[in-house]
């Protein structure tokens, strides 16, 4: 199935993912929640799971959470409805929800990581976003051997790659709702991926 999804265009990709039954969270989703946004945006804003509110619109990032992303991204000059300088898209890494919002089970993220890694290919984003552990970790998995113990307080303030695309890992939105005295900390981040955007741009 990973090399049928990795030959997958948008449209294909879309239906496999709405059709899914490869883990046991089908049963439970009310939509699978595949992505919104441009999808030749510059920018991918990668998050966890789909919560209730995303399962019953079928779209990431849409209750509290999503609110203050919005709102992240509007400090940027970026928004969901956004093209060109203005676009953004946004994924998750399990398509569906896992029932009670708990974690993401790995065997889940394993399912799962095919449609991510294939969005990634399609879209060739210029900057990837990683918000909270599970974004993370699942992008990093292959280039940060010790990801999996790492607090993602170490995974901040630096520039990886994932198949060739730089991240910057920040916190959750969620989490932010929480601690709001992070959130310094996150608009540095957003600041460090505009200057590897910057770094990137064409003289
Ligand atoms: N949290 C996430 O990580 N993704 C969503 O889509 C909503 C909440």
């Amino acid at each position: 199935m990973p090399a049928e999804i990795a030959a997958m265009d948008w449209d294909a990709l879309q239906q496999a993912v709405a059709s899914c039954q490869a883990c046991g969270l089908c049963q439970s989703r009310k939509n699978t929640v595949f992505g919104v946004g441009d999808t030749q945006a510059r920018w991918l804003v990668v998050g966890e799971a789909p919560g209730e509110n995303e399962d019953l619109q079928g779209e990431p990032f849409v209750g509290q959470a999503g609110a203050l992303l919005d709102n992240m991204l509007k400090a940027i000059g970026l928004n969901r409805q956004g093209t060109g300088a203005q676009g953004v898209y946004i994924a998750n890494v399990l398509k569906c929800r896992p029932p009670a919002n708990r974690n993401p089970q790995p065997e889940e993220v394993l399912q799962c990581e095919s449609y991510l890694r294939r969005q990634v290919a399609l879209q060739q984003p210029q900057i990837i976003l990683a918000l909270g552990r599970f974004a993370a970790q699942s992008l990093l998995q292959h280039s940060v051997p010790d990801v999996a113990t790492l607090p993602l307080g170490k995974l901040r303030g630096q520039v990886h790659n994932y198949e060739g695309v730089p991240v910057v890992v920040s916190y959750h939105p969620a989490y932010l709702l929480r601690t709001p005295q992070d959130k310094a900390k996150a608009w540095a981040d957003l600041c460090l991926a505009m200057d590897v955007m910057r770094a990137d741009a064409p003289a």
